[in-house]
């Protein structure tokens, strides 16, 4: 026969097992956001990893004895889980690569690597399903225009411009049909303007001048019906 006394015990008992046990849910969800955060951290450490010279001590703060919200040319979002929204960093002189780790930072909507040095090519961003404006123009970007980009779905502005790009176009354009702005003007790119650019019904300006291109101008982009249509070459 339990006293009520022992009673109380139980039920104390319980409340504090109940507690252990609420405790470790709370904990879970705290690892998750953790875990969530920690894939913006990791992109961004490996990112730095790829710089190599940074002569302004632009990364200086790049720290994790700082949350990586507050370091230089990094914004995030408002409320939790803190995802990173936009990497800012124009202007420089920053050399190295750029890595495709950029690529898991799912919240980014601005990528602005612009007049810097970064060379290389420039990586496949996998789940950077966010990105709307990615400007890496003036730098030292090599190789052919990535095909990768396709998978950055919300692209509405892409600007290349003034790299070391070579190559035809891919045959088969697989830019977002988002997009409203391309330019790769003053890189090295050679052969024709693929007919299927005309196809991205968004697009207003395709600025290409200063390259190898041939051909002429796609019927397709003539008739796509955009007003205002800025074609440069
Ligand atoms: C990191 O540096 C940037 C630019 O100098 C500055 O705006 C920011 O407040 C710094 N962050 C911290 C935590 O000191
Ligand atoms: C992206 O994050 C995952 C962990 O979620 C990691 O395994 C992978 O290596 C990262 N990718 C890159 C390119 O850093
Ligand atoms: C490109 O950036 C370099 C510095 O990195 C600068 O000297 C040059 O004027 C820039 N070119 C253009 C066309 O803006
Ligand atoms: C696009 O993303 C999917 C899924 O992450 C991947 O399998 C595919 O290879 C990517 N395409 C390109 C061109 O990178």
């Amino acid at each position: 026969m339990s006293s009520p006394k022992q009673s109380a015990k139980l039920a104390m008992l319980l409340l504090v097992a109940l507690l252990l046990l609420c405790n470790s849910t709370v904990g879970n969800v705290c690892c998750s956001r953790n875990q969530e955060n920690s894939v913006d951290l990791h992109a961004l450490l490996d990112f730095q990893r790829g710089i190599t010279k940074d002569p302004q001590g632009a990364l200086s703060n790049w720290s994790t004895t700082t949350h990586f919200c507050r370091w230089n040319g990094i914004a995030c979002t408002t409320t939790r889980p803190f995802r990173v929204e936009q990497l800012n960093l124009p202007g420089l002189n920053l050399q190295g690569k750029i890595t495709s780790s950029l690529g898991n930072l799912t919240f980014l909507y601005l990528l602005d690597l612009s007049y810097n040095s970064f060379a290389g090519t420039f990586p496949i961003l996998n789940h950077a399903q966010q990105l709307q404006y990615l400007f890496v123009n003036n730098n030292s970007l090599t190789g052919i225009i990535p095909d990768a980009l396709s998978n950055c779905s919300s692209l509405l502005s892409m600007d290349f411009s003034l790299n070391l790009l070579v190559g035809a176009f891919p045959p088969k354009i697989g830019f977002p049909p988002s997009l409203i702005y391309i330019n790769f003007e003053s890189n090295q790119l050679d052969g024709s303007i693929p007919n299927e650019i005309g196809q991205l019904q968004n697009l207003e300006s395709l600025v290409l001048g200063d390259n190898r291109l041939s051909g002429c101008i796609p019927a397709d982009i003539l008739n796509a019906g955009t007003r205002g249509y800025d074609c440069r070459f």
